[in-house]
C-alpha cells in the first residue's frame, strides 16, 4: 500500500507554537492521518498508536518493514500506563531524572497499543520528548502518537522539515516545521524489561549519564554485535545510508590521517569523486586530497558533532560524491551515538588502524 496525500508545511514558532497549527495538526492526526514534527532529537512521523490503520500507513510512507517497532511518544509520565501493560518503579525513576528528554524506555505493551506499532511483539518503546511543538502536538491530540523518524527507510534521519519533505512530500498530511533539531541524533534506547538494563541505541542521552543512576547498565557496541544484529529486528547494520558508500577509519590521530590521505589519494585516481567528514582541526589536512570536505566541528565537542552528523551526510549526496571517509569520534557522550550511526551509515566498514 502506498499513502498519497497533499503535504501541507504549516510554520510554527519552536518555543511558542500557534496554537491554531497545533490543534490543525491534532486534528489530522486524530482522524488517523500522519503529521511530521519536530522533537528534540530528530523529526518524528506521527500517527495515532491506538489505530493500527493509522500505524500501518507510517509503515508505508517510510517504507519501513513491518518487523522494525516504532516508539510511542507521549506528553506527560502519567501517560505511562497508557502504554505500557505494567510500570516498574525503575520506569518511573528513569522519567523522573531524564523526561522530557531523549529516553526512550522499553516496557512491556499496553494491549490498547496497535500491535503493529510494536512489529507484533510484547514489549512497546515510549519517550516523552522535550520539544515545545513535540508537547504541544501530544497533548492537543490527547493520543500517545507513534513516531520513527520522518525519513524514508534506511536514510539518514530528519533534522530539519526541508530533509523531510526530500524524502516525503506527498507521502504525509502535514509537516510542522520548526526548523533544526537540537540534539541530532535520535533517542537513547533502553531496554529495562531485561536485568541488568541494556542499551539496545546509544543516543541523546549518554551513557554516562545514564550509568550515575542505572551503574549496571549495559551496552554492547554495534560492531561487536554484527551476528545478534542480524537476527534482531530493528538492529539492522544497514541503516541511515547515504548514497555515496561511506568507510569509518578509527585510531590515533596521525595514522588515521595518513590512512584516509592514501585511500582519498587512490580513490581520487580511480576517477571517484571523494567527500570527507573531518573535525575542524582535521580540515588542513585532509582539504588537499577530497574533492569536497565537511567539517563537524570541534574534535571534542561530541554534542555539535551529534548536530552536524546526518544534514552532512545529506549534503554529501547533494554535492554528487562517490565515496564518504569519516574518523570516528572519541567515544565519551554523544560520541557514542555519533560512532553508531557512522558505522551503521557505513554498513560497518570500519578500519581499525593502531
Ligand atoms: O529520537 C527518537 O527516538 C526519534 C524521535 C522521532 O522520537 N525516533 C526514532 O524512531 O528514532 P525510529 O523508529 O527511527 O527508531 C526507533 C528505534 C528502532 O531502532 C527500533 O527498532 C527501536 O527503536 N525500538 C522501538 N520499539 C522497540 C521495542 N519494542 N523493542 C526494541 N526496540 C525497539
Ligand atoms: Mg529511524
Amino acid at each position: 500500500m502506498t499513502y498519497h496525500a497533499e503535504t501541507r508545511v504549516l510554520k510554527v514558532d519552536a518555543q511558542q507554537p500557534d496554537p491554531e497549527a497545533i490543534a490543525e495538526a491534532a486534528r489530522v492526526l486524530r482522524r488517523g492521518g500522519l503529521v511530521a514534527f519536530p522533537t528534540e532529537t530528530v523529526y518524528g512521523l506521527g500517527a495515532n498508536a491506538l489505530d493500527s490503520e493509522a500505524a500501518a500507513r507510517i509503515f508505508a510512507a517510510k517504507g519501513r518493514p513491518a518487523t522494525d517497532p516504532l516508539i510511542v511518544h507521549i506528553a506527560a509520565p502519567e501517560q505511562l500506563e497508557q502504554v505500557a501493560a505494567d510500570v516498574p518503579a525503575l520506569a518511573r525513576e528513569l522519567a523522573a531524572r531524564f523526561w522530557p528528554g531523549p529516553l526512550t524506555l522499553i516496557l512491556r505493551r499496553n494491549p490498547a497499543i496497535a500491535a503493529n506499532v510494536s512489529a507484533g511483539g510484547e514489549t512497546v518503546g515510549v519517550r516523552m520528548p522535550r520539544h515545545p511543538v513535540a508537547l504541544a502536538l501530544l497533548s492537543a491530540s490527547g493520543l500517545p502518537v507513534a513516531a520513527p523518524s520522518a525519513n524514508l527507510f534506511a536514510r539518514p534521519s530528519p533534522t530539519t522539515a526541508q530533509h523531510v519533505l526530500d524524502d516525503l512530500r506527498g507521502r504525509v498530511d502535514i509537516v510542522l516545521d520548526a526548523g533544526t533539531t537540537e540534539v541530532g541524533v535520535e533517542s537513547t534506547v533502553l531496554d529495562i524489561t531485561q536485568t541488568p538494563p541494556r542499551v539496545l541505541r546509544p543516543g541523546g542521552v549518554s551513557l554516562e549519564a545514564l550509568r550515575a543512576l542505572l551503574p549496571d547498565v549495559t551496552y554492547t557496541p554495534r560492531y561487536l554485535q554484527e551476528e545478534e544484529a542480524a537476527a534482531a529486528p530493528g538492529m539492522l547494520l544497514k541503516h541511515y545510508s547515504p548514497r555515496a558508500k561511506l568507510t569509518v577509519y578509527s585510531g590515533s590521530r596521525d595514522a588515521v590521517l595518513a590512512a584516509m590521505q592514501q585511500k582519498a589519494r587512490d580513490l581520487a585516481a580511480g576517477g571517484q569523486r571523494v567527500g570527507i567528514l573531518a573535525s575542524e582541526a582535521d580540515v588542513a589536512a585532509l582539504a588537499p586530497f577530497a574533492a569536497e570536505i565537511i567539517s563537524l566541528g570541534e574534535a571534542g565537542d561530541t554534542e555539535q558533532m551529534a548536530r552536524m552528523l546526518f544534514a552532512a551526510l545529506r549534503e554529501m549526496d547533494a554535492r554528487g560524491v562517490d565515496v564518504i571517509l569519516a574518523r570516528a569520534p572519541r567515544l565519551e557522550g554523544l560520541g557514542l551515538a555519533v560512532f553508531d550511526r557512522l558505522v551503521r551509515a557505513a554498513e560497518g566498514d570500519l578500519i581499525e588502524i593502531e
